[in-house]
């Protein structure tokens, strides 16, 4: 997930290699090496494409940069008027890198071990280009989709092409397995979110299931409670993943009947390590480990997590499951 090499040294040498983020993404020697890096390091059971979110805006059109120790920030729209400049076509020109590294780590990745593609949602993907970047109260999306639905609805519009689109052409470069991040999906009101998040989900998960009907599609709301409820009651994808607020015991009951369930362990767990860690752990493999379950952390890897707790952590899940 978003940050996840950071916590390596092998991550940030790779990473001093490259002028800017992007430049990073779009080296295929280098986002190939950092997809690699943990599967080198860990028993992991997949790798997740080294990339981030953003790349979908950029390809679009709109002009979007790192700046180091604030984070991404975009030119930001605030009509649909501005979207007649966005294209699909020249995205998946420009996202071109992209590909060509799925097609290199699919030819070297070993079978057992699944390479995972992954888009950001079309509600997350527009709130950073509405806001211009991060955001604490998503003020802008929120009075944009709230106040002019029918407008906003473009935007959406376009990013469930643009995002169907993206993915497909990972899946054609060999990506085995989709995830599709809704980060701030729990910034929505309940009925927003099945209007700006379920729904355009479900639209991009239905358009996969022809285009590329044997990849699974992992779906990741993050943060929005009782709402994954109307995730699984709804079937879309083949998977759920869940963030750390989640009771487990709860996610087996109303989840797991219906979906694969994925997560959920608090990220800071990987921090504090030692028994707290194994207390956490065995609290979810207890609720869940026996049915269907991808084991994962609730959000991503942080900064500081010592890499030794990570290897602590996958030799746990592999005697404990
Ligand atoms: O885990 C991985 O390294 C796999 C690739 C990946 C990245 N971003 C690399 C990245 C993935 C799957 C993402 C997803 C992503 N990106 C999300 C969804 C997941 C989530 O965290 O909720 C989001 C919201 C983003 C947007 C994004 N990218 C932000 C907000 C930032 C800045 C973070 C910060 O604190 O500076 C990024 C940058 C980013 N994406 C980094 C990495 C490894 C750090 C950049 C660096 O190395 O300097």
């Amino acid at each position: 997930m978003r940050q996840a090499g950071r916590y390596l040294p092998e991550y940030r040498a790779l990473r001093a290699q490259a002028k800017g983020f992007f430049d990073f993404c779009f080296s295929p020697d280098l986002a190939f090496e950092a997809t690699l890096q943990p599967v080198r390091r860990y028993d992991l059971d997949a790798a997740i494409l080294f990339s981030d979110i953003l790349v979908v805006p950029y390809g679009l059109g709109q002009k979007v940069w790192f700046e180091e120790g604030v984070g991404p920030l975009l030119e930001p729209i605030a009509d649909a008027d501005e979207l007649k400049r966005f294209e699909i076509k020249r995205m998946i020109d420009r996202l071109q890198p992209v590909y060509e590294t799925v097609k290199r780590l699919k030819a070297a990745m070993p079978p057992e071990i699944s390479l995972i593609g992954f888009a950001g949602a079309p509600w997350t993907l527009a709130s950073y280009m509405v806001e211009g970047g991060s955001s604490r109260d998503y003020a802008k999306a929120k009075l944009w989709a709230y106040g002019r639905p029918e407008s906003f609805r473009k935007l959406i519009d376009l990013l469930v092409d643009a995002v169907t689109a993206h993915l497909e052409a990972q899946v054609k470069a060999g990506a085995e397995v989709l995830q599709i991040f809704d980060s701030w999906a729990g910034a929505l009101d309940h009925a927003a979110m099945r209007q700006w998040s379920l729904e355009p989900i479900g639209r991009i998960v239905a358009r996969l299931k022809q285009s590329a009907p044997d990849v699974p599609v992992i779906v990741f709301p993050r943060g929005i409670g009782p709402g994954y409820r109307d995730f699984a009651e709804a079937g879309i994808g083949h998977a759920i993943g869940i963030d750390q607020g989640i009771d487990p015991a709860w996610a087996r009951d109303v989840l797991q009947r219906k979906t694969t369930v994925q997560g959920n362990l608090d990220p800071r767990w990987l921090v504090v390590g030692g028994a707290g860690m194994r207390d956490a752990v065995l609290r979810i493999l207890d609720a869940l480990g026996a049915g269907p379950l991808v084991f994962n952390l609730g959000h991503g890897v942080v900064p500081e997590t010592p890499p030794e707790h990570v290897a602590e952590l996958v030799s746990l899940i592999r005697t404990e499951r």
